[in-house]
């Protein structure tokens, strides 16, 4: 049965790790409790609910957001990858592998985000896009990230 709409509410297809979810959300409904609660897609942590501490970053068209600030009907149509979606089978995404290697995810909790931020860095910095606190980003500056 297709999700429905009311005054409150949209039927909304989000698409996600490759997969279009259908479902119908209450326009309060962030993408980070769409994620969570509504898909069981438990990857993505919440960590403060309230945009400061990047635990819940997810990447929607390869831009990193905080996805507890991103209403979920502003996904809608937009490719939404979370840490379920970075790795190839049981190849982990080279990011991933190097958390794995070098130690780097501590007690784990925010780890998905610092990993879906990070691929986002380095692929925001190949673009040559700046960063809202770096303006200056030089796409050949060494070390690469
Ligand atoms: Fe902390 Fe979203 S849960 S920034």
């Amino acid at each position: 049965m297709a999700p429905e709409s009311s005054p409150t509410s949209s039927a909304i297809t989000l698409h996600i790790n490759g997969e279009k979810h259908p479902l119908s959300v209450d326009h309060r409904t962030t993408l980070l409790d769409a994620l969570r609660e509504r898909l069981d897609l438990t990857g993505t942590k919440k960590g403060c609910d309230q945009g400061q501490c990047g635990a819940c970053t997810v990447l929607v068209d390869r831009r990193r957001v905080v996805s507890c600030l991103t209403l979920a009907v502003t996904a809608q149509d937009r490719e939404v990858t979370t840490v379920e979606g970075l790795a190839d089978g049981d190849d982990l995404h080279p990011v991933q592998q190097a958390f794995l290697d070098l130690d780097g995810y501590q007690c784990g909790y925010c780890t998905p985000g610092q990993i879906c931020s990070a691929i986002a860095l380095i692929e925001e910095h190949a673009a040559g896009w700046p960063s809202a606190v770096t303006p200056d980003v030089d796409p050949d500056a060494t070390p690469a990230p």
